[in-house]
Protein backbone atom coordinates (compact mmCIF):
# COMPACT_ATOMS: atom_id res chain seq x y z
CA UNK A 1 0.00 0.00 0.00
CA UNK A 2 3.12 2.42 0.75
CA UNK A 3 4.20 1.10 -2.07
CA UNK A 4 1.34 1.99 -4.40
CA UNK A 5 1.00 5.62 -2.19
CA UNK A 6 4.64 6.97 -3.38
CA UNK A 7 3.99 5.90 -7.35
CA UNK A 8 0.93 8.29 -6.97
CA UNK A 9 3.39 10.53 -5.17
CA UNK A 10 5.75 10.79 -8.04
CA UNK A 11 2.91 10.50 -10.43
CA UNK A 12 1.21 13.54 -8.75
CA UNK A 13 4.60 15.88 -8.50
CA UNK A 14 4.92 15.13 -12.57
CA UNK A 15 1.72 16.59 -13.22
CA UNK A 16 1.27 19.33 -11.14
CA UNK A 17 4.85 20.60 -12.22
CA UNK A 18 3.51 19.98 -15.98
CA UNK A 19 -0.19 21.60 -15.47
CA UNK A 20 0.30 25.08 -17.30
CA UNK A 21 -2.93 26.97 -16.61
CA UNK A 22 -5.92 26.93 -13.96
CA UNK A 23 -7.31 24.24 -16.06
CA UNK A 24 -5.09 22.26 -15.89
CA UNK A 25 -4.73 22.71 -11.99
CA UNK A 26 -8.67 21.54 -11.65
CA UNK A 27 -8.22 18.25 -13.35
CA UNK A 28 -5.43 17.38 -10.82
CA UNK A 29 -7.79 18.57 -7.88
CA UNK A 30 -10.52 16.49 -9.06
CA UNK A 31 -8.68 13.33 -10.20
CA UNK A 32 -6.61 13.69 -6.51
CA UNK A 33 -9.11 14.97 -4.05
CA UNK A 34 -12.41 14.34 -5.44
CA UNK A 35 -15.05 11.92 -4.22
CA UNK A 36 -13.58 9.35 -6.65
CA UNK A 37 -10.55 10.71 -6.45
CA UNK A 38 -7.01 8.53 -5.71
CA UNK A 39 -6.95 9.70 -2.32
CA UNK A 40 -10.52 8.83 -1.37
CA UNK A 41 -10.33 5.15 -3.38
CA UNK A 42 -6.34 4.75 -0.54
CA UNK A 43 -8.86 5.95 2.31
CA UNK A 44 -11.29 2.92 1.16
CA UNK A 45 -8.52 0.50 1.06
CA UNK A 46 -7.20 2.02 4.21
CA UNK A 47 -9.97 -0.61 5.98
CA UNK A 48 -8.38 -3.62 4.19
CA UNK A 49 -5.05 -2.77 6.08
CA UNK A 50 -4.36 -5.32 9.07
CA UNK A 51 -4.82 -3.59 12.55
CA UNK A 52 -1.25 -3.60 13.13
CA UNK A 53 -0.33 -1.43 10.04
CA UNK A 54 -3.18 0.67 9.97
CA UNK A 55 -1.87 3.73 11.74
CA UNK A 56 1.10 4.46 9.83
CA UNK A 57 -0.22 3.74 6.41
CA UNK A 58 -2.85 6.02 7.38
CA UNK A 59 -0.66 8.92 8.46
CA UNK A 60 0.90 8.41 5.46
CA UNK A 61 -1.77 8.53 2.97
CA UNK A 62 -2.54 12.25 5.84
CA UNK A 63 0.84 13.24 4.59
CA UNK A 64 -0.15 12.96 0.95
CA UNK A 65 -3.06 14.32 1.23
CA UNK A 66 -2.36 17.53 2.50
CA UNK A 67 0.83 17.77 0.08
CA UNK A 68 -1.54 17.55 -2.79
CA UNK A 69 -3.68 20.27 -0.99
CA UNK A 70 -0.67 22.61 -0.45
CA UNK A 71 0.61 22.15 -4.14
CA UNK A 72 -2.73 22.64 -5.97
CA UNK A 73 -3.92 25.69 -3.91
CA UNK A 74 0.30 27.20 -4.61
CA UNK A 75 -0.69 26.10 -8.18
CA UNK A 76 -4.47 27.71 -8.40
CA UNK A 77 -2.79 30.84 -7.11
CA UNK A 78 -0.30 31.01 -9.44
CA UNK A 79 -2.65 31.01 -12.60
CA UNK A 80 -4.90 33.18 -11.00
CA UNK A 81 -2.79 36.00 -10.31
CA UNK A 82 -1.81 35.09 -14.18
CA UNK A 83 -5.77 35.58 -15.24
CA UNK A 84 -6.30 38.53 -13.77
CA UNK A 85 -2.92 40.17 -14.74
CA UNK A 86 -3.99 39.09 -18.69
CA UNK A 87 -7.29 40.71 -18.39
CA UNK A 88 -5.57 43.95 -16.92
CA UNK A 89 -3.56 43.80 -20.16
CA UNK A 90 -5.97 43.45 -22.70
CA UNK A 91 -8.16 46.50 -21.20
CA UNK A 92 -9.44 48.18 -24.07
CA UNK A 93 -8.99 51.98 -23.45
CA UNK A 94 -10.36 53.21 -27.29
CA UNK A 95 -13.99 51.87 -25.10
CA UNK A 96 -16.33 55.20 -24.91
CA UNK A 97 -16.36 56.17 -21.45
CA UNK A 98 -20.14 56.13 -19.02
CA UNK A 99 -20.84 59.65 -18.88
CA UNK A 100 -21.49 61.56 -15.81
CA UNK A 101 -24.63 63.42 -15.65
CA UNK A 102 -23.73 66.98 -14.49
CA UNK A 103 -26.22 68.30 -11.97
CA UNK A 104 -27.18 71.43 -11.52
CA UNK A 105 -28.84 74.12 -9.04
CA UNK A 106 -32.21 73.52 -8.19
CA UNK A 107 -34.50 76.36 -10.34
CA UNK A 108 -35.63 77.94 -6.78
CA UNK A 109 -31.73 78.34 -5.71
CA UNK A 110 -31.10 80.11 -9.49
CA UNK A 111 -33.52 82.44 -8.66
CA UNK A 112 -32.66 83.19 -4.89
CA UNK A 113 -28.69 83.48 -6.19
CA UNK A 114 -30.32 86.10 -8.97
CA UNK A 115 -32.06 88.00 -6.53
CA UNK A 116 -29.66 88.56 -3.53
CA UNK A 117 -26.68 89.16 -6.80
CA UNK A 118 -29.26 92.14 -7.70
CA UNK A 119 -29.42 93.49 -4.03
CA UNK A 120 -26.12 92.80 -2.87
CA UNK A 121 -25.12 95.19 -6.12
CA UNK A 122 -27.47 97.57 -4.16
CA UNK A 123 -25.93 97.50 -0.94
CA UNK A 124 -28.18 95.10 0.68
CA UNK A 125 -26.48 92.37 2.93
CA UNK A 126 -28.31 88.60 4.06
CA UNK A 127 -29.66 87.86 6.83
CA UNK A 128 -31.19 84.58 8.13
CA UNK A 129 -33.89 83.79 10.86
CA UNK A 130 -35.45 80.99 12.60
CA UNK A 131 -38.06 79.08 10.35
CA UNK A 132 -39.63 78.34 13.81
CA UNK A 133 -40.76 81.55 14.89
CA UNK A 134 -42.97 82.54 18.28
CA UNK A 135 -46.57 84.72 17.77
CA UNK A 136 -44.65 87.80 18.86
CA UNK A 137 -42.48 87.61 15.60
CA UNK A 138 -44.41 86.68 13.32
CA UNK A 139 -47.41 88.52 13.73
CA UNK A 140 -47.33 90.77 17.30
CA UNK A 141 -44.29 92.98 16.67
CA UNK A 142 -45.54 93.46 13.15
CA UNK A 143 -48.39 94.92 13.72
CA UNK A 144 -50.70 92.23 13.90
CA UNK A 145 -52.25 91.52 17.31
CA UNK A 146 -54.26 88.89 18.54
CA UNK A 147 -57.88 88.63 17.05
CA UNK A 148 -56.87 91.29 14.36
CA UNK A 149 -58.36 90.13 11.16
CA UNK A 150 -55.40 90.56 9.37
CA UNK A 151 -54.00 87.34 10.91
CA UNK A 152 -56.63 85.25 9.05
CA UNK A 153 -54.62 87.05 5.26
CA UNK A 154 -52.09 84.14 6.19
CA UNK A 155 -53.37 80.13 7.31
CA UNK A 156 -50.83 79.57 9.87
CA UNK A 157 -49.59 76.00 11.05
CA UNK A 158 -48.98 76.46 14.93
CA UNK A 159 -46.70 74.22 16.63
CA UNK A 160 -48.04 74.53 20.32
CA UNK A 161 -48.49 77.07 22.03
CA UNK A 162 -47.52 80.46 21.28
CA UNK A 163 -44.85 78.79 18.26
CA UNK A 164 -45.71 78.75 14.78
CA UNK A 165 -44.02 78.01 11.55
CA UNK A 166 -43.34 81.34 10.57
CA UNK A 167 -46.00 82.30 7.67
CA UNK A 168 -43.59 84.94 5.96
CA UNK A 169 -40.15 86.32 6.20
CA UNK A 170 -41.00 89.62 7.91
CA UNK A 171 -39.90 88.62 11.47
CA UNK A 172 -36.21 88.56 10.15
CA UNK A 173 -37.34 92.47 10.22
CA UNK A 174 -37.85 92.14 14.31
CA UNK A 175 -34.94 90.13 14.46
CA UNK A 176 -32.75 92.26 12.95
CA UNK A 177 -33.62 95.23 13.89
CA UNK A 178 -33.66 94.23 17.94
CA UNK A 179 -30.05 93.13 17.75
CA UNK A 180 -28.91 96.25 14.84
CA UNK A 181 -29.33 100.03 14.83
CA UNK A 182 -30.10 101.89 11.53
CA UNK A 183 -28.98 102.50 8.87
CA UNK A 184 -29.62 99.17 7.97
CA UNK A 185 -30.06 97.59 4.38
CA UNK A 186 -30.57 93.54 4.32
CA UNK A 187 -32.52 91.12 2.43
CA UNK A 188 -33.82 88.18 4.04
CA UNK A 189 -34.48 84.81 2.14
CA UNK A 190 -36.14 81.78 3.58
CA UNK A 191 -38.36 78.93 3.80
CA UNK A 192 -42.02 80.05 4.84
CA UNK A 193 -45.08 77.79 5.70
CA UNK A 194 -48.96 78.03 4.86
CA UNK A 195 -51.75 75.55 5.40
CA UNK A 196 -52.54 75.87 1.68
CA UNK A 197 -52.24 73.78 -1.60
CA UNK A 198 -53.16 74.23 -4.98
CA UNK A 199 -51.62 75.06 -8.42
CA UNK A 200 -49.97 77.94 -6.94
CA UNK A 201 -50.05 77.22 -3.11
CA UNK A 202 -47.59 74.85 -1.51
CA UNK A 203 -47.35 74.17 2.57
CA UNK A 204 -43.85 75.16 2.45
CA UNK A 205 -42.54 77.98 -0.04
CA UNK A 206 -39.41 80.62 -0.34
CA UNK A 207 -39.67 84.27 0.46
CA UNK A 208 -37.24 86.88 0.05
CA UNK A 209 -37.73 90.04 2.41
CA UNK A 210 -36.42 93.12 2.17
CA UNK A 211 -35.63 96.28 4.27
CA UNK A 212 -33.85 99.32 4.55
CA UNK A 213 -34.21 101.92 7.44
CA UNK A 214 -32.29 105.39 7.14
CA UNK A 215 -32.67 109.20 8.07
CA UNK A 216 -34.56 110.14 4.84
CA UNK A 217 -35.96 107.12 3.66
CA UNK A 218 -38.82 107.86 1.33
CA UNK A 219 -41.25 105.84 -0.90
CA UNK A 220 -39.28 107.23 -3.89
CA UNK A 221 -36.72 104.79 -3.35
CA UNK A 222 -38.61 101.89 -2.93
CA UNK A 223 -40.26 102.80 -6.22
CA UNK A 224 -36.53 103.21 -7.25
CA UNK A 225 -35.15 100.14 -6.18
CA UNK A 226 -38.29 97.76 -6.90
CA UNK A 227 -37.44 99.03 -10.80
CA UNK A 228 -34.10 98.26 -10.73
CA UNK A 229 -35.09 95.21 -9.83
CA UNK A 230 -37.79 94.17 -11.55
CA UNK A 231 -35.66 95.33 -14.73
CA UNK A 232 -32.99 92.69 -14.20
CA UNK A 233 -34.92 89.88 -13.47
CA UNK A 234 -37.78 90.46 -16.30
CA UNK A 235 -35.38 92.73 -19.00
CA UNK A 236 -35.35 96.30 -18.79
CA UNK A 237 -38.58 96.80 -20.98
CA UNK A 238 -40.62 95.35 -18.04
CA UNK A 239 -43.44 98.14 -16.85
CA UNK A 240 -43.92 98.60 -13.08
CA UNK A 241 -46.68 99.55 -11.53
CA UNK A 242 -47.49 100.20 -7.42
CA UNK A 243 -51.40 99.71 -6.78
CA UNK A 244 -52.43 100.86 -3.31
CA UNK A 245 -52.58 98.02 -0.70
CA UNK A 246 -52.73 97.06 3.06
CA UNK A 247 -50.35 95.62 5.06
CA UNK A 248 -50.20 95.90 9.09
CA UNK A 249 -46.71 96.42 8.90
CA UNK A 250 -45.97 99.19 6.29
CA UNK A 251 -48.43 101.88 5.36
CA UNK A 252 -48.53 103.56 3.09
CA UNK A 253 -48.72 99.72 1.28
CA UNK A 254 -48.87 98.64 -2.07
CA UNK A 255 -48.77 95.60 -4.10
CA UNK A 256 -45.78 95.79 -7.08
CA UNK A 257 -47.02 94.53 -10.37
CA UNK A 258 -45.49 94.20 -13.84
CA UNK A 259 -46.54 93.92 -16.93
CA UNK A 260 -47.70 90.31 -18.06
CA UNK A 261 -45.04 88.49 -18.95
CA UNK A 262 -47.03 85.87 -21.09
CA UNK A 263 -48.86 88.76 -23.54
CA UNK A 264 -46.62 91.79 -22.49
CA UNK A 265 -49.89 93.56 -21.40
CA UNK A 266 -52.19 92.83 -23.83
CA UNK A 267 -54.61 90.90 -21.77
CA UNK A 268 -54.53 86.63 -21.48
CA UNK A 269 -56.03 83.87 -19.19
CA UNK A 270 -52.31 84.17 -16.94
CA UNK A 271 -52.76 87.38 -15.97
CA UNK A 272 -56.96 87.30 -15.88
CA UNK A 273 -57.04 89.84 -19.18
CA UNK A 274 -55.36 92.50 -16.97
CA UNK A 275 -52.19 93.06 -18.65
CA UNK A 276 -50.87 92.73 -15.17
CA UNK A 277 -49.32 90.15 -12.86
CA UNK A 278 -48.58 91.06 -8.91
CA UNK A 279 -45.35 90.10 -8.08
CA UNK A 280 -45.11 90.97 -4.51
CA UNK A 281 -46.11 93.82 -1.47
CA UNK A 282 -43.98 96.61 -0.07
CA UNK A 283 -44.27 99.61 2.00
CA UNK A 284 -42.79 102.01 4.09
CA UNK A 285 -42.03 100.91 7.79
CA UNK A 286 -45.22 101.89 9.90
CA UNK A 287 -43.79 103.70 13.27
CA UNK A 288 -45.77 100.54 15.77
CA UNK A 289 -42.84 98.44 14.31
CA UNK A 290 -39.88 101.01 14.75
CA UNK A 291 -41.64 101.09 18.45
CA UNK A 292 -41.60 97.59 18.80
CA UNK A 293 -37.74 97.31 18.12
CA UNK A 294 -37.28 100.53 20.36
CA UNK A 295 -36.49 102.94 16.96
CA UNK A 296 -37.38 106.22 17.42
CA UNK A 297 -39.69 106.96 14.51
CA UNK A 298 -39.60 110.60 14.05
CA UNK A 299 -36.18 110.55 13.27
CA UNK A 300 -35.85 106.99 10.95
CA UNK A 301 -38.00 106.03 8.20
CA UNK A 302 -37.35 102.82 6.07
CA UNK A 303 -39.22 100.78 3.65
CA UNK A 304 -39.72 96.82 3.20
CA UNK A 305 -40.73 94.46 0.44
CA UNK A 306 -41.55 90.61 0.53
CA UNK A 307 -42.37 88.35 -2.32
CA UNK A 308 -42.27 84.27 -3.47
CA UNK A 309 -39.38 83.12 -5.19
CA UNK A 310 -41.54 80.38 -6.71
CA UNK A 311 -44.19 83.02 -7.75
CA UNK A 312 -41.00 84.91 -9.55
CA UNK A 313 -39.71 81.43 -11.13
CA UNK A 314 -42.56 80.56 -12.59
CA UNK A 315 -43.19 84.10 -14.02
CA UNK A 316 -39.64 83.94 -15.33
CA UNK A 317 -39.59 80.77 -17.41
CA UNK A 318 -43.86 80.41 -17.69
CA UNK A 319 -44.31 77.61 -15.37
CA UNK A 320 -47.44 76.95 -14.60
CA UNK A 321 -47.93 74.83 -11.57
CA UNK A 322 -46.05 75.16 -8.24
CA UNK A 323 -45.55 72.01 -7.12
CA UNK A 324 -43.59 71.40 -9.87
CA UNK A 325 -40.42 72.54 -8.01
CA UNK A 326 -40.50 70.06 -5.36
CA UNK A 327 -41.43 66.76 -7.20
CA UNK A 328 -37.89 66.10 -8.21
CA UNK A 329 -38.65 65.03 -11.43
CA UNK A 330 -35.98 65.14 -13.70
CA UNK A 331 -37.12 65.94 -17.10
CA UNK A 332 -38.84 69.44 -15.33
CA UNK A 333 -35.36 69.67 -13.64
CA UNK A 334 -32.59 69.31 -16.18
CA UNK A 335 -34.38 72.37 -18.17
CA UNK A 336 -32.62 74.61 -16.43
N1 LIG B 1 -45.11 89.48 4.51
C1 LIG B 1 -46.01 89.70 3.40
C2 LIG B 1 -46.63 88.38 2.97
O1 LIG B 1 -46.07 87.37 3.21
C3 LIG B 1 -45.28 90.30 2.24
C4 LIG B 1 -44.85 91.69 2.52
C5 LIG B 1 -45.67 92.74 2.18
C6 LIG B 1 -43.65 91.95 3.09
C7 LIG B 1 -45.30 94.04 2.41
C8 LIG B 1 -43.25 93.25 3.36
C9 LIG B 1 -44.11 94.31 2.99
O2 LIG B 1 -42.09 93.55 3.93
O3 LIG B 1 -43.71 95.58 3.23
O4 LIG B 1 -47.66 88.39 2.36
Amino acid sequence: MIDRINKLRQDFGARVAQATDADAVNRLRIEFLGKKGHLAQAMQELRAVPAAEKPAVGKFINEFKQHVERLLGEQAEKFGKQAGAGRERTFDTSLPGRRETPGSLHPITQTLDEIETIFHGLGFRVEEGPEIESDYYNFEALNIPKDHPARDMQDTFYVEGDTVLRTHTSPVQIHVMERQEPPLRIIAPGRVYRCDSDVSHTPMFHQIEGLMVDEGVSFSHLKSVMNIFVHQVFGKNTSVRFRPSFFPFTCPSAEVDIQCVMCSGKGCRVCSQTGWLEILGAGMVDPAVFEAVGYDPERWTGFAFGMGIERITMLKYGINDIRLFFENDLRFLRQF
